[in-house]
């Protein structure tokens, strides 16, 4: 059985001081779903979260990481140092790091790499643009993302690999793809898994939608047979919407 998660995205978001009043809030929330919980804030806030989530079932997540262990890459973080501070899962591959900061497919690999040799889980993100979609090339763009970045790996590598559907069209333009529209991606992701690696890879492996996610359309999205939770962004700013969002299954 693949593991439901919520993990909200908080982006470019959140001093310290929001930091911590977000995390109070998050505290007080009550679960009542099964879903395993992360929130992804910043760089400078990681090991703050880290330790205030302690005692909580909420996993703290980094936004981004390099592919080097360490050395002269002024301003970029390792693996190990995110491991140093107590985060064991990245994102990698989100959509704003591929546009805004021209993260080929090339590079996203050996971030892949990076993070799985020090034994990181990722949430690898991908997904189509507008024009991809309305030309009917969605499928090719999405497959290409995960081939060109995944499938140098073996079947083992994907018990840490978290793949996360995000058509660009969806995110932070309350423009959500319809639960069918998800589905069906999500299920040729699936069999596009299931063509390289076998059906017992391919359905252990949780694959999440993101776009535009919020309390009013996330249970009818969880409820996909292939849709295993969500990656959310603006929505995870506000504890009560987050954790509206993590009981939706
Ligand atoms: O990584 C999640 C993010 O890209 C989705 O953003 O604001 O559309 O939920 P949002």
């Amino acid at each position: 059985m693949r593991k439901q998660i919520v993990a909200g995205n908080w982006k470019m978001n959140n001093d310290l001081v929001h930091t911590e009043s977000l995390l109070s809030d998050l505290k007080k929330q009550t679960q009542t779903s099964n879903a395993e919980v992360m929130v992804a804030p910043t760089f400078t806030n990681l090991y703050h979260a880290f330790e205030a989530l302690r005692t909580t079932n909420v996993v703290v997540v980094a936004q981004n990481m390099h592919f080097a262990e360490n050395g002269a890459y002024t301003g970029e973080i390792s693996a190990s140092m995110l491991k140093s501070v107590g985060v064991e899962t990245v994102i990698l591959g989100h959509s704003e790091r591929r546009e805004y900061f021209n993260e080929t497919d090339e590079l996203l690999a050996k971030k892949v790499d990076a993070a799985l040799t020090n034994d990181m889980r990722v949430i690898f993100c991908f997904g189509e643009e507008l024009t991809d979609r309305k030309s009917r090339n969605e499928e090719t763009i999405v497959k290409n993302q995960i081939k060109n970045a995944l499938f140098h790996l073996n079947a083992v590598a994907f018990k840490n690999i978290v793949l996360a559907y995000e058509p660009v069209w969806a995110i932070g333009t309350g423009e959500t793809a319809s639960p069918e529209q998800a589905q069906d991606m999500h299920a040729f992701i699936r069999k596009t898994l299931a063509n390289k690696y076998g059906n017992e890879v391919a359905d252990s492996v949780s694959i999440l939608y993101g776009g535009s996610v919020k309390p009013a359309n996330a249970q009818e999205i969880f409820s996909k047979p292939d849709v295993d939770g969500g990656l959310i962004g603006g929505a995870s700013l506000n504890a009560e919407d987050f954790y509206a969002i993590v009981n939706a299954f």
